[in-house]
């Protein structure tokens, strides 16, 4: 069984989880936040491709999941996202749909998505999107994923909070997991995070972090 996220709002727009005791998206501007580091990160929408498949460490809210589906859109990208996201403690439809309206650019989206969140759906499959949940606990699930990816978004809660989904041996299966080329990007430059992800065959590189964050990481797999 699943266990629920439990949660608390700041400023009544921005979930905050209890368990971890840290925000599921920046309290300033989480848009522009997961714009700048996770599809910015990942070299996007240049990649973009009929099939392309990106994968996440953390569900949570579901905005990366908007934000991507947006530029796929708007980038004029022809064909279907794969996009699979593990998550261990899903929050419930109404709570996700909530922090999503905090951001009206994606209420087409939001609207559309939101029958499968209420009814919910683990998997949809639209003409654009292709997407999989996978429940439980992402140390346990990543090795199973069936297609490898092209990109990954390492969205856990902070490592000091989070330290499961930054663990040497999830970066390991991480690595297996991505494909010949594929990228991952965080919002974190913590230094045991980039070690693990240089033990796993990426090559990584420091940038500039979003807003005050002074570093971020980016990481990229040989040919
Ligand atoms: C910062 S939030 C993700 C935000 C999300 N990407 C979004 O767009 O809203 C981190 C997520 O990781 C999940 N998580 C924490 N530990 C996990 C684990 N061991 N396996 C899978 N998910 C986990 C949390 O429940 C939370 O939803």
């Amino acid at each position: 069984m699943n266990q629920t996220a439990e949660l608390s709002w700041r400023s009544g727009q921005v979930p905050v989880s209890e368990r971890f005791d840290d925000p599921y998206f920046s309290l300033e501007n989480g848009l522009a936040e997961t714009t700048y580091v996770f599809l910015d990160g990942n070299d996007l929408p240049a990649r973009f491709r009929d099939g392309f498949h990106i994968a996440e460490l953390g569900f949570g809210t579901g905005l990366n999941l908007l934000a991507t589906l947006k530029l796929w859109r708007d980038s004029g990208q022809q064909g279907c996202l794969h996009f699979t996201s593990f998550e261990a403690f899903p929050m419930d439809a109404e709570a996700m749909l909530k922090a999503q309206a905090a951001f009206p650019e994606l209420a087409d989206i939001r609207e559309e998505l939101a029958p499968h969140w209420l009814s919910g759906a683990t998997a949809i499959k639209t003409e654009s999107l292709s997407f999989n949940l996978i429940l439980g606990d992402a140390r346990k699930t990543v090795s199973n994923m069936a297609q490898k990816s092209d990109a990954w978004f390492l969205d856990g809660f902070s490592p000091a909070k989070n330290p499961e989904l930054w663990e040497q041996s999830l970066l390991a299966q991480v690595a297996a997991q991505t494909a010949p080329k594929g990228t991952a990007a965080t919002y974190t430059a913590a230094g045991f995070v980039r070690r693990s992800l240089e033990a796993g065959g990426f090559t990584v590189q420091r940038r500039q972090g979003y807003g005050r964050k002074r570093h971020m990481t980016v990481a990229r797999m040989p040919a």
